[in-house]
C-alpha cells in the first residue's frame, strides 16, 4: 500500500481488490452491472441463486462462459464460480465442479432464507455428505447464516442460526472451510473471532455504512432492504471494528444484489442492495473514519486470497480523496433502472481509473 497526493488530494494505492460475494444475475442485467464490478475488482465470487439456480457443474460452466462472453475483451476479470447446494445434490457433483477448476466454493442457502433460495437445503443434517465432499476437495462452504423459522424475529435470525446450526456444523466437519457470509451482528463477529482458523466472514459495504434506522429515515426506504436485514448501531460498530481491526478472518464481500427499481419500489419489495457502483469508495470512507486506512488493503486484497488459497492480484488500484457523486439511477436496458446504494449522495473517496491498470497485464 502506498499513500501520496494528486492535485492536492490524498491518494491511496492498494493491491487490486477482489469481491468475495457478488450477485451478477444474467442476460441484460448482468451486462449492465458487470462493468461496475470490473472497474475495480480483479476477481469476484459469483453467487449461484439464478432462476433456475446453478446446481450442477455443467450449469456453473455455462454461467462462467456467459460471464466471460459479457466481458469487454480488454478487461482483466476472473469470475470465481459457486455451486448452489440442494437436498437432491450428490457429492459427485461437487467433485465434478471442483475438477473444472473455476468453481471455488459451494453456497448454502437455507431453503426460503432469501432471494431465489426456495431450492436450497431444508435440513442441514442431511447435507452432511455434501459438506464432507467439500472438505475433501478443499472447497469452502459459503453460508447464508439465517434461520428460516417464522417464529424467530427477523433481526435475530443470524444469531439464532449460529447457535442452532453453525456450531454443530463446524464440530461435525472440522476440516471444512466455512465463510459466514455478510455478517451483520456482534454475535457473528465474536463467533468468527473465537472460531477455528477454518472459519472466516465477509462484510458488506452497506452493513458497515448503515444501521437499521436508515431503512426508516424520512419514510420507508425499500432500496436499503436486504437480507440479512440491517441491524442496530451497536452491531454496525462491531462490524466496523472487525473489518478495520486487521484480522485475516474478515474480508470484503459486497453482496451487491441488483433488482429493478420497480421490483424494489413495490407492495412487497425484494431484498438486495446494489452496491457495486459505490462499494470500494464506501469501504475507503468507513476505514478512514475508523482511522484505519492502513488496513484497507488487507481487508480488500489480502485476507480473501489467503483464506481461499489463491494468489494475490498483481495490479493495483488507486483511490483519491475527492468527492464522488453517486449516480441517482443506473440504467440496465430491458432489466429496467437500478438504484445504487447511496444514490444521489456524495462520498469522500473516488476511484482513479487509469484504464491500463484494469486491463490484462500478460
Ligand atoms: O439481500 C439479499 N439479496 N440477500 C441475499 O441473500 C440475496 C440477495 C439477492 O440475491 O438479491
Ligand atoms: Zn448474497
Amino acid at each position: 500500500m502506498t499513500s501520496g497526493t494528486t492535485n492536492g488530494n490524498a491518494t491511496l494505492t492498494i493491491t487490486r481488490p477482489d469481491d468475495w460475494h457478488l450477485h451478477l444475475r444474467d442476460d441484460d442485467l448482468m451486462a449492465a452491472v458487470l462493468p461496475w464490478t470490473t472497474r475495480c475488482f480483479a476477481r469476484a465470487v459469483i453467487m449461484p441463486n439464478l432462476k433456475p439456480p446453478v446446481t450442477t457443474a455443467a450449469a456453473a460452466a455455462a454461467y462462467y462462459e456467459r460471464i466471460l462472453d459479457a466481458l469487454h475483451p480488454d478487461v482483466d476479470f476472473t469470475p470465481l464460480m459457486t455451486l448452489y447446494l440442494t437436498d437432491a445434490m450428490k457429492p459427485a457433483e461437487i467433485e465434478r465442479a471442483k475438477a473444472q477448476g473455476f468453481v471455488v466454493a459451494a453456497k448454502l442457502y437455507p431453503a426460503g432464507a432469501t432471494t431465489n433460495s426456495e431450492a436450497g437445503v431444508t435440513d442441514l443434517r442431511r447435507a452432511r455428505p455434501l459438506f464432507e465432499a467439500l472438505a475433501a476437495c478443499g472447497l469452502p462452504l459459503l453460508v447464508h447464516g439465517e434461520v428460516t423459522d417464522p417464529d424467530v424475529d427477523v433481526f435475530d435470525r443470524e444469531a439464532v442460526f449460529i447457535e442452532r446450526h453453525l456450531r454443530l456444523l463446524l464440530d461435525d466437519v472440522p476440516d471444512l472451510k466455512v465463510v459466514l457470509e455478510h455478517v451483520t451482528t456482534r454475535q457473528a463477529v465474536a463467533f468468527v473471532e473465537q472460531g477455528p482458523p477454518t472459519l472466516a466472514a465477509t462484510i458488506t459495504a452497506h452493513h458497515l455504512l448503515l444501521n437499521r434506522g436508515a431503512m426508516f429515515q424520512g419514510g420507508l426506504n425499500p432500496h436499503l432492504y436486504c437480507l440479512p436485514v440491517l441491524k442496530r448501531e451497536e452491531h454496525r460498530q462491531a462490524l466496523v471494528a472487525a473489518a478495520t481491526g486487521g484480522s485475516p478472518r474478515f474480508f470484503l464481500g459486497t453482496d451487491s444484489a441488483p433488482h429493478a427499481r420497480t421490483a424494489k419500489e413495490s407492495g412487497c419489495g425484494c431484498a438486495g442492495i446494489f452496491s457495486a457502483p459505490v462499494a470500494i469508495e464506501v469501504y475507503a470512507s468507513v476505514f478512514e473514519q475508523a482511522g484505519a486506512l492502513d488496513r484497507l488493503e488487507g481487508f480488500c486484497g489480502r485476507h480473501g486470497p489467503l483464506f481461499y488459497g489463491l494468489p494475490f492480484n498483481r495490479g493495483t488500484l488507486t483511490l483519491e480523496r475527492r468527492p464522488f457523486r453517486v449516480p441517482a439511477v443506473v440504467p440496465a436496458g430491458t432489466a429496467g433502472d437500478l438504484v445504487p446504494l447511496a444514490a444521489g449522495s456524495s462520498l469522500d473517496w473516488s476511484l482513479v481509473q487509469p484504464a491500463a491498470r484494469l486491463v490484462r497485464e500478460d
